[in-house]
């Protein structure tokens, strides 16, 4: 079957790790035309608007897209695009399924767990203003029709992936109505899943118990801003941004996603390694019904990483971008299937 994808190769590492994916996916026989479009500064230069109504046309149209970092200007200029996206497409939820990929040096093995967080609102709703010159109030809003939805998403996701253990994480403690409502929220929509275990933690304590021993946790459920956080404290456990992919996904529309940033420090030198956005167009293979192809792309990967003579510089080998993206190809033409 021939699939149409919006493609936003960002900007910074962007398309350089977009290239090389697909490629990967392209090698690996996947079916597609790209409908190609510019975000952030971009599509400022070209547009005149860092996510240009025609971009959001095309998501909605195609309900799938695989999208590059996009820099956000820090303390001025144009809001985040990646915001702005999951505001405009109702991206509610965003998966990090975080695991060791075999071969990929990390400090704890053993780990599969999956990040589930709240997308839309909390502190990331955008809602700051000055109060009086020298004072800035930003709100935090969490609505129970929000939290039931992210909460029915994380249930529905354990359920399907016959996962054991869904941990709501809070700070009930601190923010009893903000956060109270989330809880009571998760709590409600878990009595309808009784297979499955709902437990608790506050999030100070979460990122302790992660540190010590990551492998006790299956299922992360969170608010938005500390699932940004506790997301990236997860990927470094496994190795790092480089290694990790994550979806957001909406009703019927997903946004897949590296999740590290556009790496201003290391672009345009070939340099960055394109496994995070490979990981992600694994799970956009999975949503799109490519299962079989995602399987066989994480096992040419595996091959590559285990041989270990092509890393690129973040796991300590010396290949660029297009050399690592290039291994992988030439597993894909003489791999093994797999199955993960
Ligand atoms: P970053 O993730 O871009 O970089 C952090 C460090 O990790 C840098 O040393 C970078 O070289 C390294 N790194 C990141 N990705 C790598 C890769 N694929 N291979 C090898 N090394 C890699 O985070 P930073 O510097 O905080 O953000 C830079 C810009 O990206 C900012 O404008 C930020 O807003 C934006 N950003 C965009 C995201 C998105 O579009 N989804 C997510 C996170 C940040």
């Amino acid at each position: 079957m021939k699939h149409t994808i919006t493609l936003i190769p960002g900007d910074g590492i962007g398309p350089e790790v977009t290239n090389a994916v697909v490629k990967i996916l392209e090698t690996a026989g996947l079916q597609v035309d790209w409908d190609l479009h510019a975000a952030g500064v971009l599509a400022v230069e070209q547009h005149g608007d860092p996510l240009p109504s025609a971009l959001i046309d095309s998501i909605i149209r195609n309900k799938v897209a695989l999208k590059g970092p996009v820099t956000t200007p820090v303390g001025g200029g144009f809001t985040s695009v990646n915001v702005g996206l999951r505001k405009a497409l109702g991206l509610y939820a965003n998966l990090r399924p975080v695991w060791n990929i075999p071969s990929v040096p990390s400090r704890y093995s053993g780990v599969d767990l999956v990040i589930v967080r709240e997308n839309t609102e909390d502190l990331y709703s955008g809602l700051e203003h000055e109060v009086v010159p020298g004072v800035v109030e930003g709100l935090k809003i969490i609505t129970e029709e929000a939290s039931e939805r992210i909460a029915t998403f994380a249930f529905e996701y354990a359920r399907k992936h016959g996962r054991k253990r869904v941990t709501a994480i809070h700070k009930a403690n601190i923010m009893k109505m903000a956060d109270g409502l989330f809880l009571r929220s998760v709590q409600k929509i878990a009595s309808r899943y009784p297979e499955i275990t709902c437990d608790e933690r506050i999030v100070d304590a979460v990122c302790m118990h992660l540190v010590l021993n990551p492998t006790q946790f299956d299922v992360l459920l969170l608010p938005n801003l500390y699932g940004d956080i506790v997301s990236d404290l997860c990927a470094g456990l496994v190795g790092g941004l480089g290694v990790v992919g994550a979806a957001n996904l909406g009703t019927d529309i997903g946004v897949f996603e590296a999740v590290h940033g556009s790496a201003p420090d290391i672009a345009g030198k070939n340099l960055a390694n394109p496994t995070a956005l490979l990981l992600s167009a694994v799970l956009m293979l999975r949503h799109i019904g490519e299962g079989e192809m995602a399987s066989r792309i994480m096992t040419a990967l595996g091959n590559v990483l285990s041989e270990g003579k092509v890393r690129t510089r973040d796991l300590g080998g010396t290949a660029g971008t297009r050399e690592f993206g290039d291994a992988v190809c030439g597993k894909l033409e003489i791999g093994p299937f797999g199955s993960r």
